[in-house]
């Protein structure tokens, strides 16, 4: 039977539209590197969900401070998740969607209930530690992979969630 010429069903279109791309991003190099903007993507957007649930439910004494101090904080969380994911359409691949995707790829855990304040900045200023450990990490990788731009984004986060956990600490009295 003569081999069918029909293209396969499955198009690779769902999966990356950079085909005829030619930057300065190795080919090869595209593929690892959209995956790790991917979970950077994860960890950012969730830990601006998170935080903006924090900004809306601190109480007490210091409220108006940490609730400046957390609306600043998922402002800029928002405005990263959207700059990395527009990185991933850069290297031709598609970013990623819908809360069971985010779930699944990022370190941070938002299903908990309501705590109480203290605990609450507590729990980010560690969630900002560990995005600050994954993005070193991604940023590593990107650097291997030759892609000198997403390096240099990641290096910046770094940076951002190291001061979010300072500030966020400071504000513990630690
Ligand atoms: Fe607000």
């Amino acid at each position: 039977m003569a081999k069918s010429t029909r293209p396969k069903a499955s198009s690779s279109k769902v999966e990356s539209d950079g085909g005829t791309l030619n930057t300065s991003v190795p080919k090869e190099a595209r593929e690892q590197v959209a995956e790790a903007l991917t979970k950077a993507v994860a960890d950012s957007y969730t830990l601006y969900a998170k935080t903006l649930g924090v900004h809306w439910n601190v109480q007490g004494r210091d409220f108006f401070g940490l609730h400046k101090l957390t609306d600043a904080q998922y402002n800029e969380l928002h405005t990263a998740a959207d700059a990395l994911a527009e990185r991933i359409r850069a290297l031709g691949k598609l970013a990623p969607t819908g809360s069971e995707t985010f779930r699944a790829l990022t370190v941070i855990e938002n299903e908990a209930p309501h705590k109480p304040t203290q605990q609450m900045i507590a729990e980010l200023a560690r969630d900002n530690e560990a995005v600050a450990r994954r993005m070193s990490e991604f940023a590593e990788l990107a650097d291997e992979a030759g892609d000198l731009f997403t390096h240099d984004m990641l290096v910046a986060r770094i940076g951002v969630h190291e001061e979010n956990a300072w500030m966020l600490r400071s504000s513990l009295g630690e």
